[in-house]
């Protein structure tokens, strides 16, 4: 049996830790949401969002985790053997799901990058991610990709595959030296020089002309859709997507803390940084559309694309536009790669966590066996008609994997195993004494303790039952209906009846259950 890995310092856990929450979706989804949420509007849900939810599940999946020095299946195993499955599916269709197309993303952005040297993309860097680069079925008409084809599968994008490759290879990499001398030495390296880059970006793009009209952009609110439920859900689903909540992640990687680690400290610099980084973050975004709204004379909203667009169309038009752009494409879709990568190990590592938990397997073949497996996977989106399917199952995986994860754990933590509990442990490694500890003690972490048993599951309850009925209103974005069952639903079932089938398996050591 191998020895637990641990952290060799709070520190390089809370690198890691912040490097598994900023990826991409901090740095091209959150500007995008934000603005099609209401600008600056939006910070009042996303605070809200990050108050009753983001924080309180993350204070739970460290606690969880650090508690009961477990990874997701086996935490929720030793609360009750009935709800193991849910660590399971969690780390499952993160990992056999969501990662899949992250790295495909992260492979375009290799591209990208390379592409930015010689502004590869011409003077239509929408027709060319489309139809050159994704050669995805194109509906002329509407100069985007026609959903209806999602079936029209002809053959792999050689050099999307062969950067897909590369990205896994770095994963399998970095996580094959293991926690201390794997993962925590490349997040020392990759987050301080995230940060060097991100700064770099954004101090760049302020300074363009223009740049005022696009941050006037980003933070003007509108106020007339903060009464919309869809911004609320929004918000909710952007905090677990960009905080990895819902993922096993954080449950694993706070299991590798040691036993006097500071839970509460840790959840609080964790959550800050993130949403500190991704509210940051935006503003870069906006001034470059900002710049490139005023060298084109039109309107933000007619150089804004949603989500996938904005990083590989709209991103691409202002590189060419700037001066030094070949310099700003590369730093940028860099940047892009860096995040990306230190998010990708973290589920690597989790789901390898958990099978170590359960079963006797030398780590090192684990981790090949994953990495081989998810790259193969990875293939299936980096076909033609890859990006139409990673749309689908991302919809799917984030809108009910995500949240429906968050919903059972906060019912099964607060109310089968009694939060109170992992109030206690927390508290005890405050280190406080006196008034200060009864102030958290009975007011702080009480707080707490409401928010998951009452707040979060109801927040995240109506979210959920909301897209429901969206869902059944009409087929997700105009796919057909059998991409939606297979890819959508298909996804989640397979990954549900696996992650079932694992945690009816004997642990470790028991000959029979
Ligand atoms: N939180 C990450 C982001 O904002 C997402 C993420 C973290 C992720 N770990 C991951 C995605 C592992 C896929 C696989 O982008």
């Amino acid at each position: 049996m191998e020895e637990r890995s641990q952290w060799g310092t709070n520190i390089g856990f809370l690198f890691a830790a912040i490097g598994s929450a900023v990826g991409l979706g901090n740095i091209w989804r959150f500007p995008y949401v934000a603005y099609e949420n209401g600008g600056g509007a939006f910070l009042i849900p996303y605070v809200v969002a990050l108050f009753t939810a983001g924080i309180p599940i993350l204070m739970l999946e460290f606690a969880l985790g650090h508690h009961k020095v477990a990874s997701a299946p086996k935490a929720f195993h030793q609360i009750d053997s009935k709800w193991e499955w849910l660590g399971w599916w969690a780390v499952t269709f993160v990992l056999f799901g969501i990662s899949l197309y992250y790295i495909v993303i992260i492979g375009w952005c290799v591209n990208y990058m390379l592409f930015s040297l010689n502004l590869a993309w011409g003077d239509d860097p929408n027709a060319f991610f489309f139809t050159k680069f994704l050669k995805v079925p194109f509906d002329e008409a509407l100069q985007a990709p026609a959903n209806g084809q999602v079936w029209a599968m002809s053959g792999l994008r050689w050099t999307i595959a062969g950067a897909v490759a590369l990205v896994w290879l770095t994963n399998w990499a970095i996580v094959y030296g293991g926690v201390q001398r794997g993962i925590e030495r490349a997040a020392k390296v990759m987050m301080p020089l995230l940060f060097v880059i991100t700064l770099a970006i954004i101090v760049w793009a302020l300074f363009l002309p223009g740049a005022g009209k696009g941050v006037r952009h980003y933070v003007t609110p509108d106020f007339s859709k903060i009464t919309d439920l869809k911004v609320w859900i929004g918000a909710y689903g952007q905090i677990f997507f960009s905080l990895s909540l819902g993922f096993g992640i954080m449950i694993a990687y706070s299991s590798y803390l040691s036993r006097d680690a500071n839970i509460f400290r840790n959840s609080l610099i964790v959550g800050f940084s993130n949403s500190i980084y991704e509210v940051c973050a935006g503003f870069g975004v906006f001034s470059i559309l900002g710049y490139m709204a005023t060298q084109q004379d039109q309107e933000i909203s007619d150089v804004v694309s949603s989500g996938i667009g904005l990083a590989f169309v709209a991103y691409p038009k202002a590189i060419s536009l700037l001066p030094f752009g070949e310099l700003f494409g590369f730093l940028f879709f860099l940047l892009l790669i860096i995040a990306g990568i230190s998010s990708s190990i973290s589920i690597i590592e989790a789901f390898t966590s958990a099978i170590l938990d359960k079963f006797t397997l030398p780590r090192k073949k684990v981790i090949t066996a994953i990495c081989v497996l998810g790259f193969v996977g990875s293939l299936l989106f980096a076909t033609n008609v890859g990006l139409l399917w990673l749309d689908i199952v991302d919809h799917f995986l984030n809108q009910y994997g995500l949240i429906t994860v968050g919903i059972v754990e906060a019912f099964v933590v607060g109310w089968l195993y009694r939060t109170d509990k992992l109030k206690a442990h927390i508290v005890s490694n405050l280190g406080l004494s006196g008034t200060r500890h009864k102030i958290f003690d009975y007011v702080v972490l009480q707080l707490w303790m409401y928010c998951l048993r009452f707040v979060t599951p109801v927040a995240l309850g109506i979210a959920i039952v909301h897209s429901l009925i969206q869902e059944f209103a009409s087929p997700y974005e105009g796919y057909p209906v059998s991409g939606v069952i297979v890819l959508g639903v298909g996804w989640l079932l397979i990954t549900h009846i696996f992650a079932f089938g694992l945690s009816g398996l004997p642990w470790r050591g028991e000959t029979s259950r």
